[in-house]
């Protein structure tokens, strides 16, 4: 028989829907570097990173996922309540998984477990869902995604959906900014029965956004595919800055300048960056207020039920029925 220590850390067998495969990931990675640019994504796949991630959500430093989890802990026992009929949740770009656990853990409670579809680009951290939510969900599956695709969307709102009862899609940790604020609320909308819900959540810009990024354990974060492919802070520096994003949105931009010539190695290539060139970075989305978060996804055909906000007024999460 198994020890206590062996069974404990015994993982379930954990099924995964591939719509997306390593092989093309790391070619997006060899792409993005030639055209200077690393999309969202990237920041969520080499070793260094979904590492450096894991990190940032344990950390107290890091207001973005605290003050997430604060505002979930507090509407959660209403969704419960309010939410009876939904028998699945779905995570979109569920990350590690925790704040998808608070919700199932006060679902669950009342004696209603919840299927759960973890979607997410990155394998390592769908395991980690996955791990999260053993015990807590009636059955949990992965699905490995781009969800910039129209069929890898279509292809995961299905697997939820094939689950008896409604759905509850998320997309938390201020991550619909990621996933095109304008744009996503509208693809999903098109897949969703009047019975699902859409769960979601915003950081509001405020003149002390900025400074909540200068910390070590975000900047490990920043850091994180350019630590994976070599590139050290003796190679270059990394700057943050703001800039307004139009229709009520801020954007928190990143980019590393090479303070020397490089030499990346990629796979089987290698790549030359040169003193002074600059690698620019995805943006992180921020609203001007609740309105503007509210209004991106009222305009694309839903109907807030209910919203709830931080203590200090600066995150906001909101339930939405198809309207
Ligand atoms: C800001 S994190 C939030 C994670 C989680 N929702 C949370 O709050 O902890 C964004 C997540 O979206 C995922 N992601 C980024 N781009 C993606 C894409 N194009 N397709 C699918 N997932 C993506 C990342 O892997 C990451 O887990």
């Amino acid at each position: 028989m198994a020890s206590k220590s062996a069974q404990d850390s015994a993982k379930l067998p954990f099924y995964t829907i591939v719509l997306l495969r390593e092989q093309e990931i790391a070619e997006q990675l060899r792409s993005a570097f030639q055209q200077r640019y690393l999309p969202e994504h990237l920041f969520y796949w080499l070793p260094s990173s979904v590492q450096a991630w894991v990190e940032l959500c344990r950390s107290t430093e890091y207001k973005n996922a605290s003050r997430a989890l604060e505002v979930l802990n507090l509407a959660a026992p209403e969704l419960a309540r309010r939410l009876s009929h939904i028998r699945t949740l779905c995570g979109l770009g569920c990350g590690e998984g925790s704040k998808d656990r608070v919700l199932l853990e006060q679902f669950g409670d009342g004696g209603n477990r919840l299927n759960y579809v973890a979607a997410d680009f990155s394998q390592p951290l769908l395991e980690l869902a996955a791990d999260q939510v053993n015990g807590i969900a009636h059955s949990s599956l992965g699905c490995k995604l781009d969800i910039f695709d129209d069929g890898h969307l279509a292809a995961t709102v299905g697997a939820a959906e094939s689950f008896d009862g409604a759905v509850l899609f998320s997309v938390l940790g201020n991550t619909l900014g990621a996933f095109d604020v304008k744009k996503l609320p509208r693809r999903l909308r098109i897949h969703m029965r009047n019975q699902d819900r859409f769960l979601f959540d915003g950081e509001i810009f405020s003149e002390r956004t900025l400074g909540g990024y200068d910390n070590p354990t975000n900047r490990r974060f920043a850091w994180g595919p350019l630590t994976g492919v070599g590139i050290t802070e003796e190679d270059g520096k990394l700057e943050f800055s703001t800039a307004p994003a139009g229709d009520g949105l801020f954007a928190v931009t990143k980019h590393f300048t090479a303070t020397r010539d490089l030499r990346v190695n990629l796979g089987n290539r290698t790549m030359e960056i040169c003193v002074g060139e600059k690698l620019r970075m995805s943006s992180s989305i921020k609203y001007v207020n609740r309105e503007a978060l509210r209004s991106a996804v009222e305009d694309a055909g839903f109907r807030i039920e209910s919203d709830w906000q931080s203590r200090d007024g600066n995150f906001i999460l909101a339930c939405a029925a198809p309207g």
